[in-house]
């Protein structure tokens, strides 16, 4: 490992010793790196096989510098899994709508082909006893459809007993969340669904859950505020925080606020030609670092995971403002040692909620911190041509970071980089 940052560090510090006699400029210096040698970071959507799940690991050693950023998936699922479970357990007395001694709750999923999305299907169904193995021994993370009767395979009914009395936990219904043109986790798309479920069998919904926020507020705002019914999301957007107070059971902190830094700090510290750990592991000069508490790193998967937090009833009122940067890694970088450079970044969906709200604002943030000039570009959700249409000219920029809209595709951005 070492040996590798050292390798790394003497061909960077040969290529930036040319870019700083430069002479300064707004990160000027871009030409004189060949685009792939340059920085790129992949953060939200991993590289990966859609079908399997397999990491793409050519895309994630696309070169020297190259890294992905996200949340550690199987731990924030087992979050969110276990806050639906503890909030059942305790509102056992009055959760069961139509007291039919079934606690049926709707799921709705995200995109079936993402790994975080297929990590929460799985940690729900996992926590309420509804999970079914396939023969490999995966948790099914398949949509149900409707399941009214409680007859689908892909799931089966759980048991929960509390103060004596047997409950079955049932999956009523789950669909993904993809609207007509092929957008995934389309929030408008659950809040027209969850009005299909309430038609045919709203009596039996005591529990809605979903793969986010965005389709999660969706479905609150259609029907479940209104019916008094949990739901329960994921991200922690300020506006899902906020509907706590107004009954929104609950929702996970992914700790944007730590990935949007470490999207732009590895990026920074590649350019700085120094450790990828700098304000990281290790404090920097500006005293910028993070502990153990809120991340992990797998050098293998060449990986920064943020950890995630629950926020319910108890805690809500700490993270009513999902755009504010992590104090410990929020100290400005000085212009001498960490000059301007140009990075070209994009999100795969204008219209996703969590990075919209939540992760872009952080990043317009972290930017300026770290004497970073991002020129921030939005994809359709739909046609990764959307986003890579718009990078026709990697030479002007220092690195790139990648939002791709479909993780099997990274390749269409590295194309783009030989
Ligand atoms: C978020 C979702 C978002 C997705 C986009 C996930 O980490 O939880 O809200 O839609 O990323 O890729
Ligand atoms: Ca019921």
């Amino acid at each position: 490992m070492k040996k590798k940052v050292l390798a790394l560090s003497l061909a960077a510090a040969m290529a930036f010793s040319l870019a700083a006699c430069g002479g300064g400029g707004e990160g000027g210096d871009s030409s004189t790196v060949a685009n792939n040698q340059k920085p790129l970071v992949w953060f939200n959507r991993q590289p990966s096989n859609s079908e399997t799940g397999a990491l793409d690991m050519d895309a994630l050693n696309f070169n020297e510098d190259t890294y992905y950023v996200g949340f550690d998936a199987n731990q924030g699922a087992e979050l969110q899994g276990q806050m639906i479970l503890d909030y059942i357990k305790a509102h056992i007395d009055e959760i069961d709508k139509n007291g039919d001694g079934i606690i049926g709750y709707v799921l709705a999923i995200g995109d079936k082909g993402h790994n975080d999305s297929i990590a929460r299907t799985r940690g729900v169904r996992s926590a309420l006893g509804t999970a079914v193995k396939d023969d490999s021994g995966n948790v099914i993370s398949e949509a149900v459809g409707t399941n009214v009767e409680g007859k689908a395979t892909q799931v089966q009914d759980g048991k929960l007993e509390v103060n004596g009395k047997t409950y079955i936990i049932r999956e009523l219904a789950s669909q993904e969340m993809k609207n007509a043109a092929g957008a995934t986790w389309d929030a408008p798309t659950a809040g027209n669904t969850i009005g299909t479920w309430v038609s045919s069998f709203g009596d039996k919904i005591d529990v809605v859950a979903s793969n986010n926020d965005g389709m999660g507020m969706a479905m609150f705002n259609a029907w479940s505020n209104e019916a008094g019914v949990p739901t329960f999301g994921y991200d922690a957007n300020s506006d899902a925080v906020a509907a706590i107070a107004e009954g929104y059971g609950g929702t996970i902190s992914q700790h944007a606020d730590v990935q949007a830094y470490l999207t732009l700090r590895v990026i920074r510290n590649a350019l700085d030609g120094v450790d990828v750990q700098t304000g990281i592991s290790t404090a920097d000069e500006a005293g910028n670092v993070l502990s153990d508490q809120e991340y992990v790193y797998n050098a293998e998967e060449r990986s920064f995971y943020a950890l995630n937090v629950a926020v319910t009833e108890e805690n809500y009122e700490e993270f009513l403002d999902s755009t504010v940067t992590w104090k410990p890694v929020s100290n400005q970088l000085d212009k001498e040692t960490s000059p301007v450079k140009k990075v070209w970044l994009n999100t795969y969906n204008s219209a996703d909620n969590f990075l919209g709200s939540t992760y872009k604002p952080l990043l317009k943030k972290y930017d300026d911190l770290l004497n970073l000039e991002v020129e921030y570009v939005d994809g359709d959700g739909q046609s990764e041509a959307s986003i890579t249409n718009r990078l026709g000219n990697p030479s002007a920029y220092d690195a790139f970071a990648i939002n791709v809209i479909k993780t099997d595709n990274a390749t269409s951005y590295t194309g783009l980089l030989q």
